[in-house]
């Protein structure tokens, strides 16, 4: 399926590489637009951003494969994000983890067939004073329990 960028998306992306004296540093905020525009970062947005950009396919692929908030297949709707790194760890983060798994039949990088939810195992995610934390979409929520997960989980449930 092809892609294109929106006008409007277009000039996001001319305004980001004003900041720099080439257009390559734009290439992160390229990315992040696009995912937001096209749901996931496929072959054909990689190939428009490096057209955008004056850039190989191939730089812009390295980038895509080495930051994993760039996704390479559609996510759920509400994309959860579960933090196991030491912070989280220690205070629950993987009891939340297999809560989140259990509730959905999911595992690290799971959509539910309904493609409302998906689920990935992060590492750290800066918010360790307020662990356990957990993202959804960009939404943080810290100071998490199970029965707190819980509550917000069965919101989006019934949210559309
Ligand atoms: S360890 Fe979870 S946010 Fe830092």
């Amino acid at each position: 399926m092809s892609f294109k960028f929106t006008e409007q998306n277009l000039q996001r992306i001319e305004q980001e590489t004003k900041k720099y004296p080439v257009r390559k540093p734009a290439l992160m905020a390229a990315l992040y637009i696009a995912q937001e525009q096209n749901g996931f970062i496929s072959f054909e947005v990689i190939k428009e951003i490096a057209d955008v950009l004056g850039i190989t396919s191939e730089e812009v692929l390295g980038v895509v494969t080495f930051y994993t908030m760039y996704h390479q297949k559609q996510m759920g709707k509400y994309h959860i994000q579960v933090c196991t790194n030491v912070s989280c760890m220690l205070r629950g983060g993987f009891e939340i983890w297999d809560q989140v798994k259990n509730k959905f039949g999911l595992d690290h990088m799971g959509v539910t067939e309904d493609k409302k939810f998906s689920l990935e195992e992060v590492e750290c995610m800066g918010s360790c004073g307020s662990a356990p934390m957990i993202a959804i979409n960009e939404d943080f929520y810290e100071n998490l329990s199970k029965e707190k997960v819980d509550e917000i989980l069965e919101s989006l449930r019934s949210a559309n």
